[in-house]
Formats: structure tokens, C-alpha cells, sequence
């Protein structure tokens, strides 16, 4: 991982902008697992941690796109970009190193870098659809985990994808291993909103309904409430609600298993990137950490 650092370091530099490099170094880390995937998958590969760097690059600068869109004042714990120096300068950072990323990715073949670029327009246009679907109170399930695939699942699916071509591993069997761990990793993560408090998240908890995303846990509680309550679910959806609203969406949603509902997903799609990859202890690995994450 320290290679990737360097590499990420590296091409901040290469921008030659001083702000710049103040401003990224600024910004958390997080838990590059992104970058870990790619090491994983090609460790042997002299551009590995190269690629692993681009991805890197281009996932911060969705983050701080996204950290826009939201209108989010922290990440990962800390005051977001946009927060302390505005959104102009979070957007055109964002755009610095997305774009510093595109320009590295000529060092690659072709189908490496159309991989990894054309799911930066997937990770766009799930991003446009989270923003619409947001305007709603949305009940289908389909329509919100064919946008989590978008907004989330297919940078990991491209990362582990153009990895394996690097390391002439079966690509696509690692890209249904990406993509599964992906969607997994984000349900995971939507459950932790629910069920994580506010010094845990970084953000305050149940923050995911407040800005209008009815993720996996809401979907499956809105299927089994009745109307009465259905109703009522709704009338909280996308503002502020107040402790007793949020503790009687936490009973309902115990009383209907919705969270053991999510959760069994995230592990079905866990066994599903697990049998992908069969025999590849490095990769199961990461997925049993990330299961345990939730607990
Ligand atoms: C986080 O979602 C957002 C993403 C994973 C993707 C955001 C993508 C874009 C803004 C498209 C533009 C892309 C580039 C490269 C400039 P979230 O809001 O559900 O998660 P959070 O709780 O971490 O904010
Ligand atoms: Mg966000």
C-alpha cells in the first residue's frame, strides 16, 4: 500500500498546483479498499499500484463531488471540502483528479482504461439517479439496487476486472466478484446508517432518510406495514424527524426484521462474489472482514 501512496503522491504533484496539494492533503484517506482489491488481485504486476493509484483518484473525486450534491459538512468524521474551503473549490478539485486519473490511464491497454473509464459514467448516472429517486419516497427494490450498482458497485466491478487483466486472472469471473462485493458493501453499509450511532458514522445516524434515500431497510419495512403506518413511514421520508419518529421506524423495523432482511442479502451477495473467486483466500478474506463490519 505504501507504493500506492507514493504513486497517488506522485501524481498530485505531477498537477503542479500548491493548493492543490494542500487540499488533497487535507482529505482522509479512508480504507482504500479499492486500491487493497487491486493489490490482491495483481500484486505482482509492476503497474499495480499505478492502477490502484487511479482508482484511488477518481473514487476521492466522486466523494467530493458527492459531499456536494448532498450538501454534506463532514467525511469520514472530519469537515467535508466543501464545507471548509466551498463547493466551487470542491468541484474543481474533484475535476483536477478525476481528469489527472484519465491522463495516467494511457500508461495502460485499451480495455483496461475503457473499463475503468466507462464505469466513471455508470458511477455518474448512478449518482443522477440516486439525486432523482431521492425526490420520492421510492418502494422498488429493483429500481434502487440497479442504482447502487451504478453509484457504487461498478468502480469495484472495473477494479477488479482491468486487475485480472493485468494479472491474466479470469477478468470476468473478478467482476462478478466486484460487482457482488460492491453491492454488498453498500447495503452493509446502509444498514450500518441505521444501526450505527452518530460518533461511529461520523454523520448522524439515519442520515440516508433524511436526505431522502429509502435504502434497503426502508423498502422492506414499507412492504409489510400497513397502511396506517405506511402512510405514516412516508410523511417522515426526506426531512428532519425528531427522536420519537426515529425510535418508532427503528421498533417497526424490528418488529418486521427489515434489517435481517437487508443483511441477508449483503450475505447472499457475498457468497455469490466468494464462489466467484472459489479457492482465493486473499479475496474471501476481504469480503468476511467486510461482513463482520456490520456486527
Ligand atoms: C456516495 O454515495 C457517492 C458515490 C459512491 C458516487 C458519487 C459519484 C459521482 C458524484 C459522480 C461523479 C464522478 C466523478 C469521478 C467526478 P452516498 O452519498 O450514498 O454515500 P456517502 O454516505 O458516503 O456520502
Ligand atoms: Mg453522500
Amino acid at each position: 500500500m505504501q507504493r500506492v501512496e507514493r504513486e497517488i503522491a506522485k501524481l498530485i504533484k505531477e498537477v503542479d498546483y500548491d493548493e492543490v496539494t494542500h487540499l488533497f492533503n487535507k482529505l482522509t484517506g479512508g480504507k482504500r479498499l479499492r486500491a487493497k482489491l487491486i493489490l490482491k488481485i495483481a500484486p505482482e504486476h509492476e503497474k499495480a499500484p499505478l492502477l490502484a493509484a487511479i482508482v484511488e483518484l477518481i473514487h476521492a473525486a466522486s466523494l467530493l463531488h458527492d459531499d456536494v450534491i448532498d450538501e454534506a459538512s463532514t467525511r469520514r468524521g472530519v469537515k467535508s471540502v466543501n464545507a471548509t474551503d466551498g463547493s466551487k473549490i470542491a468541484i474543481m478539485l474533484g475535476d483536477i483528479l478525476y481528469s489527472k486519473a484519465f491522463t495516467a490511464l494511457v500508461e495502460f491497454d485499451k480495455e483496461i482504461a475503457k473499463a475503468i473509464s466507462s464505469s466513471v459514467t455508470s458511477l455518474s448516472k448512478g449518482e443522477m439517479k440516486d439525486v432523482k429517486m431521492a425526490e420520492e419516497f421510492n418502494e422498488d427494490e429493483d429500481k434502487y439496487l440497479d442504482m447502487l450498482y451504478l453509484k457504487t458497485a461498478t468502480l469495484i466491478e472495473a477494479a477488479a476486472y482491468a486487475s485480472a487483466l493485468l494479472a491474466n486472472k479470469d477478468a470476468q469471473k473478478h467482476a462478478i466478484y466486484g460487482r457482488n462485493l460492491g453491492l454488498s458493501f453498500q447495503i452493509i453499509d446502509d444498514i450500518l446508517d441505521i444501526t450505527s450511532d452518530a460518533a461511529t458514522l461520523g454523520k448522524p445516524s439515519m442520515n440516508d432518510f433524511v436526505e431522502g434515500k429509502c435504502t434497503l431497510p426502508y423498502i422492506y419495512l414499507y412492504k409489510e406495514l400497513e397502511d396506517k403506518d405506511k402512510s405514516r413511514l412516508k410523511s417522515s421520508h426526506a426531512k428532519s424527524i425528531d427522536e420519537d419518529e426515529t425510535l418508532w421506524i427503528k421498533i417497526k423495523m424490528q418488529e418486521h426484521g427489515s434489517i435481517e432482511k437487508s443483511f441477508l442479502l449483503a450475505k447472499k451477495l457475498s457468497s455469490d462474489a466468494m464462489d466467484a473467486v472459489k479457492g482465493d483466500e486473499e479475496l474471501t478474506k476481504i469480503l468476511q472482514t467486510m461482513i463482520k463490519r456490520s456486527y
